[in-house]
């Protein structure tokens, strides 16, 4: 299944009847397991409905950091963003891939 940014934006958690969804990487992982985290009041909502990518590579849960671009990673940050990715591959199912 294909996600264009806004309406992967729907699955942000604010419907309980929907899943939740954050992409990584472009792609789209299931998280609505983790929804303690990434649900209304988790530590984590702010990454829901979006691609956290940048986020996640540099631990940052800023506002202006929760978007795809890897622009000027550090090859650190960027091996942080592959241990995620990791993370989330054994934890959650993929759904689909972003698409502009
Ligand atoms: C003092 C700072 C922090 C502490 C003590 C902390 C602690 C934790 C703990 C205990 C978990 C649960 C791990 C598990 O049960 O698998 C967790 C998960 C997570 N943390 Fe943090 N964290 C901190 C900061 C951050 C920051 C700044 C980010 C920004 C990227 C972040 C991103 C995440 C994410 C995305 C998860 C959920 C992973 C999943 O879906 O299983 N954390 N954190």
């Amino acid at each position: 299944m294909e996600f264009t940014a806004q309406q992967l934006g729907q699955y942000n958690g604010s419907d309980p009847s929907k899943p939740i969804y954050v992409a990584l990487k472009g792609r789209v992982f299931d998280v609505t397991t983790g929804s303690s985290f990434y649900g209304p009041g988790g530590a984590y909502t702010m990454f829901a409905g979006k691609d956290a990518s940048r986020a996640l590579a540099k631990m940052s849960k800023n506002e202006e950091d929760i978007i795809s671009s890897l622009d000027g990673l550090s090859e650190k940050e960027i091996g942080v963003l592959n241990d995620w990715e990791k993370k989330f591959e054994a934890k959650y199912p993929v759904v689909g891939r972003v698409v502009s």
